[in-house]
Order: structure tokens, then C-alpha cells, then sequence
């Protein structure tokens, strides 16, 4: 069999639908602009949002792309055959054009021609949504499959939990899918092997969502005015199956990063999935190269405490774990992370130039943070050294979990380590108390700080939310200083800060700033509420609602009032939220820095301490 590369599956799939009328369009960055419910770009389908819910997007109605994604819900999983933390997403996009029978046709003659991936037809298989409450069966997906010719006994019809797509944050577009399967055994165990067998040799592959319903902040599904059509094809997992390979890192989108890390370790990679090296090696091919991709990203953030920035201190940290892990099996010298994130930049440069052109910056910040928790490790080993005559005295040689945590919260020392350390002693550490203290420290500081890093993506970014809030005070704020003309540009908030553009054709005075800084945090003092009331837009204008200039609205908005009614108001804006629900919650108000964006533009950092 030929070797299906990343790069050929990508240009198959984009000409395919380019010869069905979609305009190619690019994938985004992995930092969402604007979108609070989530830290990363989780599917191909984020960025198309707005288009999803009814705006126009400037490439027409039929859109084909490749999406850089991560997710990190399943981080611990990662080591196993197939989970990764980044991945690609090829999709193709109906906005409001084509539905169920042409999107479904279309899918069937990409995986089924000769012409382009020549899946044999007793090696699909077909999930379609059972229905639930209002949402029929999708018997109208399951004819038309049956129409070009998949048999009844290998459609699956299945509940929710499998067959009803998004919405990707807590609002948002969502709908009934169904999804393709690649059989990856040699051919189907029994005549109604389908999907869901216990044979489990079927893997998804695709997965086309039929976008129905949009889900709203009180949870309630309305229909969509327009139904469109999101698919979402794993590369990956994609290339692996079509290369009769059964675990992504076999394939050789991996294989130049895995053959860096033997040589580095001197570990030898044999593929298996219980094989501690081996799971070593795979976690740190995937975290390399999922930071290698944020930080190779236009809109890169650093390793932090907080948001998209800890996820990448995790993701760091634990790559440099597990290479001292694998030091312990072997004789070689050990791992400089850059090394191997060199060789992911020379693999992916051709499709993604941002890597090459930011390399200085993702070497640096992997050696940066590389050093920084060696330095923790140390501190946290010579700590241990410390107590250790002391923990020797106890007869059952346990550890207290207190003890273990104190390593944790003083010096950031993992309790992965302090159990081994433990062990090198023949103790044991008291994991459960450990847990414990863990579980109270992380709900206290969760209730202090205000901010929810959940671990899953998706979850609601708490911190973010109050950015956006304090986003309509600032610019509210601003017209009043400044006048009218003072308005936004553009606006782009993380979990740590907000940032603001806005037209000024001079730098604001130091007077100007206090000014502003004291409105809004009067605002927040006042603890007013935020309420939301849909409306047409001509209603949201003459209620004195701010709208974007040159926006596209849809005749029905979303208009955000912050204030105790609509006639005692401080600020109302056009805006598809969210929200927190008073400005009491947001914290203190604080403009770091006022400086030059662009000619006539102004960009304001601040923060909420
Ligand atoms: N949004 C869907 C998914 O992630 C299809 O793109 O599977």
C-alpha cells in the first residue's frame, strides 16, 4: 500500500471540495479572538461561529478548510494509541446552502472514489442520532446513506451522547451528526457489525453535523434561521487508518519526532501501549508538539498560572517529566526539549510558515520553562532530602499526604515525584490525604481568585466572562472622556487581561487614563446588574445601544444593558455575550498600558485584580 501523508490527505480533501464549488479559507489561530467560553480553538468549526449563527462570511455560502486544534479534556489519556492533545481538522462548510443529502453524498464520494480515498464499502460504518424529546430520529440521513448504497446493519442509531454535536463552548450552534466509521480490523466480525460492536474495531473518522439549533445561555435550544452544515475529518486519526497503522504515532506524522526522542534518550520505542518508555515517548511527542504549535502561534502566550498560558506550563512540565522518566531506563544524556520541538518545526513548516518564522521565540520560552522547573525539581528533591530522616522514624513507612502537599503547594513539587522519591526509600506516600488537601486548596483558591481553570476545554472561562464585561465598561467609559469618535476597533481577551482598540489619532494624557480607570471601577463599585433582552437591531440603535460600525447584524440582536433598567443605564451594546451577571464580581480595574495600534488606532491593556 502507498503511504497516505498529512500532506496528501490535506490537498485531497481541499481540491475535492474546491471541485464541488467551496471556496478555501484559512484555518485560524489556536488562540480563540473574543470567545470566552474556551482557552483553544477545540474544532475546525470554532472560528465560524458568527457564520454559523447566521452572519455572512465574505468567501460565500460553501467553505472548505484544515484547522490547527487542541483539546486537553482527555490529557490523561494521552500515551494510549490515539488521544492527542493537537490535531488537525479538515472541514467543509454549508452556510446556509446545501443540508443532509448533498453533504452526505458528497462525504460518501470523497471516502468511496477511486478518484480520492478509495475506502472499500464493507469497511464504512455509519452512526445517525436516534432523536430525543422534540429531535426526531434521523431516519432522512440514515435513507440517504442506504440510497448510495451502505447497508441497514451497518448504520448505528445512537442517543445523544453520541450523535448530537457541540455547541464547542456552553453556547452556541449545535445539532443531530452522523458520523463515519473505518473498520480497522481485516473486515467486519459478523454480518451486523456496525459502529458501537464489541469486536471495537470501528474508528471515527468523520463527522458531519447538521447545525439546527442554536443553544442559549438559559440552556434552551431555538432553532437556527439558517441550517448549516459543519464536518470535522481527523487527520490524524485519518492518515493512521488509511495507512493499516493502529496508533497515530506509527505513522510518519510522528515518526521523525519519536526517532528524535530514542536518539536522545537512547530509549528504544517498540509501539507498545503498556510499555511504560513507550508511553513516555508518546506523551512527549504530543505535549512537544502541542506547545511547539501554541507558542508557534501569532497569538502565542507564555507559560503562566493561569488560562491557555497553565495549560502550556502543564503540557511543558510534563513532557519534562516524563523524559527524566525515561533517562532512569536508559544511559543517554537527556532530553533538551528544543531538540526535539526542532525537529516538529522542520516537519510542519511547509503547512504552518508561523512555526519557522517564530522559532526563536518557541526555543526560547521551551528552555525558559525547561529551566524553571528543573530548578522547582531540585528545590523540591533537596526538601525531601531534609525530611527524610525524620520519615524514616515511622514504623508503617508512609508519608503523610499533608507533608507530600506542602512539597506541592511551597515548592511546586509533583506528588508523581514525591512518590517516587518515596519509593526510592521504600515508603509510600498517603495518597488520599494528599487528595484531600489538594481538593480544598483548588476550591479555595478557585472561590479567591475567581478564576475556573477546570482542566476540560469548553468550560465556561469564568475570567474571561468578567473581561468581556469590563470590556463594555471601558469602551463606554472612553466615549465619555473622549467623545463619541472614541470607538471600538477591536477587542481581544484572554483569561488574564483585556485588550482594546479603539480610534484616536493622539496619545490619551495621564488624566485621561485615571478618568477612565475611576468611571469603570465607580461602575463596579455600584454592583449593577447586566441583563440581556433580544430586539431588532433598529430597536437596539434608537434604545441607544452601541453597535460596531460596519458590522453585519442580523435583523434580531443580542443588546447587554449594564444598569437597573433601561431608563437607569450605564452602558448598552450590541452583543452576543456572555456576561456575568453584576459588575460587583468583576474585581479592581486597572489600564497597564495606553499606546499606538495602528495610524489613528489606540490599544489599552488592563486587568482586573
Ligand atoms: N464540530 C464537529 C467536530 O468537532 C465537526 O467539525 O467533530
Amino acid at each position: 500500500m502507498n503511504v497516505l501523508t498529512a500532506c496528501e490527505l490535506r490537498s485531497k480533501y481541499i481540491n475535492f471540495f474546491v471541485s464541488k464549488n467551496h471556496a478555501q479559507i484559512q484555518g485560524k489561530s489556536l488562540l480563540p479572538e473574543n470567545d470566552p467560553t474556551v482557552l483553544f480553538t477545540t474544532a475546525g468549526m470554532h472560528p465560524l461561529v458568527p457564520y454559523l449563527l447566521g452572519e455572512e462570511h465574505p468567501a460565500g455560502k460553501r467553505l472548505v478548510n484544515f484547522q490547527k486544534c487542541i483539546r486537553t479534556g482527555d490529557i490523561d489519556s494521552v500515551g494510549d494509541k490515539s488521544h492527542l492533545t493537537f490535531f488537525e481538522m479538515l472541514g467543509n462548510w454549508s452556510l446556509g446552502d446545501y443540508f443532509k443529502e448533498e453533504a452526505i453524498k458528497m462525504s460518501f464520494e470523497f471516502l468511496t472514489s477511486p478518484q480520492w480515498l478509495n475506502i472499500p464499502l464493507e469497511k464504512l460504518g455509519i452512526t445517525v442520532f436516534q432523536g430525543e424529546g422534540n429531535i426526531p430520529k434521523d431516519d432522512e440521513s440514515a435513507a440517504i446513506w442506504k440510497s448510495l448504497g451502505i447497508s441497514e446493519n451497518r448504520i448505528s442509531y445512537l442517543p445523544r451522547e453520541d450523535n448530537f454535536w457541540g455547541p464547542a463552548g456552553a453556547t452556541g450552534p449545535c445539532g443531530p451528526d452522523s458520523e463515519m466509521f473505518y473498520y480497522t480490523g481485516d473486515a467486519p466480525c459478523s454480518a451486523d457489525c456496525k459502529p458501537g460492536c464489541s469486536c471495537n474495531n470501528w474508528l471515527e473518522i468523520w463527522n458531519d453535523v447538521f447545525m439546527q439549533y442554536n443553544k442559549n445561555a438559559d440552556g434552551e435550544y431555538e432553532a437556527l434561521k439558517r441550517k448549516c452544515v459543519d464536518t470535522g475529518m481527523g487527520i490524524e486519526r485519518t492518515v493512521t487508518v488509511l495507512n493499516g497503522k493502529s496508533s497515530v504515532y506509527d505513522t510518519v506524522i510522528f515518526q521523525p519526532i519519536i526517532a528524535a526522542i530514542e536518539n536522545a534518550s537512547l530509549c528504544k520505542y517498540t509501539g507498545s501501549d503498556n510499555i511504560d518508555t513507550d508511553r513516555s515517548i508518546r506523551i512527549i511527542a504530543d505535549h512537544i508538539r502541542s506547545a511547539v504549535f501554541i507558542l508557534g502561534d501569532p497569538k502565542a502566550v507564555s507559560p503562566s498560572n493561569v488560562g491557555a498560558g497553565y495549560v502550556l506550563r502543564r503540557l511543558i512540565r510534563r513532557a519534562v517529566r516524563h523524559g527524566k522518566k525515561l533517562l532512569k531506563s536508559s544511559s543517554g544524556e537527556g532530553i533538551n526539549l528544543s531538540v526535539i520541538a526542532r525537529v516538529v518545526i522542520d516537519n510542519f513548516k511547509e503547512t504552518y510558515p508561523e512555526l519557522e518564522e517564530n522559532i526563536s521565540f518557541i526555543i526560547n520560552e521551551l528552555d525558559k520553562e525547561e529551566a524553571k522547573f528543573m530548578e522547582t525539581l531540585q528545590k523540591g528533591e533537596h526538601e525531601f532530602e531534609k525530611l527524610l530522616p525524620n520519615l524514616l522514624k515511622d514504623p508503617r513507612k508512609i508519608m503523610s499526604g499533608r507533608l507530600a502537599f506542602k512539597l506541592y503547594d511551597t515548592y511546586g513539587f509533583p506528588i508523581e515525584l514525591t512518590e517516587e522519591l518515596a519509593s526510592e526509600s521504600g515508603m509510600s506516600v498517603n495518597k488520599d490525604e494528599f487528595d484531600e488537601a489538594f481538593k480544598k486548596h483548588q476550591e479555595l483558591s478557585r472561590s479567591q481568585s475567581g478564576q475556573s481553570f477546570k482542566g476540560g476545554l469548553g468550560d465556561q472561562g469564568e475570567m474571561a466572562v468578567k473581561y468581556h464585561s469590563a470590556t463594555h465598561l471601558l469602551h463606554k467609559a472612553l466615549k465619555m472622556i473622549l467623545g463619541d469618535k472614541a470607538a471600538q476597533k477591536g477587542s481581544n481577551i484572554t483569561a488574564e487581561r483585556l485588550r482594546f482598540d479603539f480610534i484616536l489619532d493622539r496619545a490619551m494624557t495621564a488624566d485621561e487614563i485615571k478618568k477612565t480607570e475611576d468611571i469603570v471601577n465607580e461602575q463596579i463599585k455600584k454592583d449593577l446588574p447586566i441583563f440581556m433582552e433580544t430586539m431588532s437591531i433598529e430597536d437596539a440603535k434608537a434604545a441607544g445601544a452601541i453597535a460596531l460600525f460596519g458590522e453585519k447584524y442580523e435583523s434580531m440582536v443580542k443588546v447587554y444593558t449594564v444598569g437597573n433598567s433601561n431608563e437607569d443605564f450605564f452602558a448598552k451594546e450590541v452583543c452576543g455575550g456572555p456576561h456575568a451577571e453584576r459588575t460587583g464580581a468583576l474585581g479592581i480595574f486597572k489600564i497597564q498600558k495606553e499606546q499606538s495600534s495602528s495610524a489613528g488606532v489606540r490599544r489599552i491593556r488592563a486587568v482586573l485584580e
